[in-house]
């Protein structure tokens, strides 16, 4: 994509990827991509805010081209170390050794370790300016969003917040850049959360704490490193940030997430008599086959949802591995304080169910519910399936 000028002088510069399959080597992009952005500010001193992954080096440097010499640019602003925003910054020093790289002193520190770079770093302190002539960049230290070292950096005259990964989203620039312009709106909002599950959500109580902190700072513009720039919905990402935040905290939206896995069949059979069960009682659901879907997926619905229902057949007297998986990471992730219920099928003997009861411990869950049937679910017991979904979620519904 050509440059995009987003104010009088700053312009976009990113490049969209479209061909990684997973994001920090974890996370499935395959279907949605993700952008790098990067933004230049031509003033009287010209600065780069972010770099992009090493990636399309052609595409970024001809977009900075179209603007301003690469040779002419005074500041890298360094906002994170990560290197899906920094890959280049070696190229970029190869063809500009004379820019000056402004950063918090981790990130001088990291910059070191990652890329052998000593040289020309100017590290800035919290709330610290620098004028670039007609425009000033104020800088405001905001650890862990998403690494301890990372900044955000504010452009007073334009009131332009480059806010990094924070409020970015997975998901290819579709032609439209800003969130006014978007027809996908729901696919960004769905990926945002996604985002903020998967790398940010362990460091909720940071991100309200840097919300609070920048609460009275004036904003015209959120442009964050992925995903759409904000500047009519400032309100509208803000407060979902705010509100997904806070599910760390113990708060909770309705609805159920039911993840599931069947080796023959017979937990299926019953997962769908437990799904009946809920939807009779009017509870939102989302139904999940751990053995096919990714985890990335599953994290959205379970950081955000009231209830987990569990069905899974014991496996070799233990939990069925693919749902295994899947509570592990929510272990990881610190999904804390959801209500429980679980079902499952056994052959011989359980085991599924100790096993889980272990795995979800330091999770703090409420274990409200359980049954394991043997073999094939008989007619009676799936008629106890339903009842149990139905009891499951009349109990969701009480704790609303
Ligand atoms: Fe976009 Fe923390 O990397």
């Amino acid at each position: 994509m050509p440059a995009v000028e987003i104010k009088p002088g700053v312009y976009w510069v990113g490049v969209n990827d479209r061909t990684t399959d997973l994001f920090e080597g974890l996370w499935p992009i395959t279907k949605e991509g993700i952008s790098y952005n990067s933004y230049l500010i031509d003033d009287q001193k010209k600065a780069i805010i972010d770099l992009t992954k090493s990636f399309k080096a052609d595409e970024f440097f001809n977009q900075i081209n179209e603007v301003t010499d690469i040779s002419k640019i005074d500041y890298i602003v360094m906002n994170h170390m990560e290197p899906d925003h920094s890959g280049l910054i070696r190229t970029f020093r190869k063809i500009n050794p004379q820019s000056t790289i402004l950063c918090s002193d981790k990130t001088k520190e990291m910059l070191a370790s990652f890329f052998d770079i000593k040289e020309n770093i100017q590290v800035v302190n919290d709330e610290e300016t620098i004028s670039l002539g007609k425009m000033t960049l104020k800088f405001f230290s905001t650890p862990f969003l998403h690494w301890p070292e990372t900044i955000m950096t504010y452009e007073t005259t334009h009131r332009i917040l480059f806010s990094c990964d924070a409020f970015g989203s997975y998901g290819a620039i579709r032609g439209a850049i800003f969130d006014d312009e978007c027809e996908d709106f729901d696919f960004y909002q769905q990926e945002a959360l996604r985002y903020y599950v998967n790398i940010v959500a362990i460091y909720s109580q940071r991100v309200l704490s840097a919300i609070e902190k920048l609460a009275d700072v004036p904003l015209d513009v959120i442009a964050p490193s992925h995903g759409l720039i904000w500047r009519k919905k400032i309100p509208t990402i803000v407060n979902l940030y705010k509100k997904w935040a806070e599910f760390a905290t113990g708060k909770t939206e309705p609805g159920i997430t039911l993840i599931y896995g069947s080796m023959y069949g017979n937990t299926e059979m019953m997962m769908n008599a437990v799904a009946q069960g809920i939807s009779r009682a009017g509870v939102h659901l989302e139904i999940f086959d751990a053995a096919r879907t990714h985890v990335s997926y599953i994290l959205s619905s379970l950081w955000t949802k009231a209830g987990v229902m569990i069905g899974a057949p014991t496996y070799e007297v233990s939990l069925f591995p693919p749902v295994t998986e899947v509570l592990n990471m929510a272990v990881h992730k610190r999904i804390l304080n959801k209500k429980v219920a679980v079902f499952g099928s056994y052959g011989w003997s359980g085991g599924a169910q100790r096993h889980l009861q272990k795995i979800i411990e330091p999770l703090r869950w409420e274990m409200m519910d359980n049954f394991e049937f043997m073999g094939s679910p008989t007619r009676e017991e799936l008629k106890k399936g339903e009842e149990f979904g139905t009891k499951f979620a009349e109990l969701i519904k009480k704790a609303d």
